[in-house]
């Protein structure tokens, strides 16, 4: 196998990160607590410029929880209509919040809400209505192709929320590479929002975890909560002692994998007549001419050593990553190139 580039959650544990995992101190985090993981809650709490951080085991679970703190039954919650929150995570925020979802439309020739589409969705209080409990952001954006909302454009959704009365969720699965990549302190983005959920387990490179930060009495819900669905873990510190390994190692890194990735996207652009939309940061989606299909494309790119994600019938995608340096990407992008030209045919 030449590469997998399906996602950033598909590297593996370096050796000097297994190493730190097998030497963490550790405790039992649901009794007194693990001191590795109260290290790293601390740390990440400081980074992001809020009161408190708590360690879950997958996004999801952070997220569900995030929203969960917000919200009240029968309530509904804006978001971005190509959401992960709302397309990949198995209904379980609407299942367990008792929330509904009302999706905010882009406008026209965009892929995520802007400020504008979100000032428009919000609507006065009404009898009639279902109250407006939180506002739900996701960024980086997976579903278009790790887009950055920059911070202006973040910072006047996060006042339109305020303005109206409304909490903010961020689902900052990937807020670290729309950090690195717009050049601006992650807790500039954070401060957008009241509560933030990061991964560590994608652009970090760790085997399993997540972050959720927010001020201390809605941190404090959270823990509750996230002990009812079953997130209260006893030595976990060696998995949070992979983090603390990643945060000192591989933070710094991230702008690498947004070059692998534009470096990918300009060798594969115009194959067969393909588009490629220009990746902001390790993400890059492919559309396919007409007469070729996804899942053609991904067995042929597997015949020849790369594994790369259908996205849609018509859509590819290729994340850089941890385990894939410019010289795996180069060659990635040959086999991609050629398996979509052999479609083509
Ligand atoms: C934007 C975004 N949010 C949340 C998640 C969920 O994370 P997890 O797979 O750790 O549950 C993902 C996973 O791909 C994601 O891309």
């Amino acid at each position: 196998m030449l590469a997998d580039i399906r996602s950033d959650t598909v590297t593996k544990p370096s050796r000097a990160m297994r190493q730190a995992m097998a030497d963490a101190e550790v405790g039992d985090d649901v009794l007194d607590g693990d001191p590795s993981v109260r290290l790293l809650e601390d740390r990440i709490a400081r980074l992001l410029g809020k009161e408190a951080a708590l360690f879950f085991p997958t996004g999801s679970m952070g997220n569900l929880v995030g929203v969960a703190v917000h919200t009240t039954p029968g309530s509904e919650v804006l978001v971005d209509s190509n959401a992960h929150i709302m397309q990949g995570e198995m209904a379980g925020v609407a299942t367990m919040s008792s929330i509904q979802f009302r999706l905010v439309p882009s406008s026209e020739g965009r892929s995520i809400m802007c400020a504008e589409d979100l000032r428009r969705s919000i609507r006065p209080v009404s009898k009639h209505n279902p109250l407006t409990t939180l506002i739900c952001l996701e960024n980086t954006h997976n579903g278009a192709g790790g887009a950055v909302t920059s911070i202006s454009e973040s910072r006047m959704m996060g006042a339109i929320a305020r303005d109206a009365g409304i909490p903010v969720h961020m689902d900052g699965a990937r807020l670290w590479n729309a950090s690195a990549a717009a050049g601006v302190p992650i807790a500039e983005f954070a401060a957008c929002a009241d509560t933030v959920m990061l991964s560590l387990s994608k652009g970090l490179g760790c085997p399993v975890g997540a972050i959720l930060v927010g001020d201390a009495s809605t941190m404090d819900r959270a823990h509750r909560i996230r002990k009812r669905v079953g997130g209260g873990m006893r030595q976990s510190g060696v998995l949070a002692a992979a983090a603390l390994h990643a945060l000192d190692v591989n933070l710094d890194r991230l702008s690498d994998d947004h070059a692998n990735a534009r470096l990918f996207a300009g060798l594969v652009e115009g194959a067969a007549g393909a588009t490629v939309v220009p990746p902001d940061t390790n993400i890059v989606m492919v559309d396919l001419p007409p007469s070729v299909t996804a899942s053609d494309v991904a067995a042929k790119a597997r015949e020849m050593g790369v594994l790369i994600s259908v996205w849609t019938p018509s859509r590819i995608r290729a994340v850089a990553h941890l385990d894939v340096d410019a010289d795996i990407m180069t060659q990635a992008a040959a086999v991609v190139r050629s398996a979509i030209e052999a479609c083509a045919a």
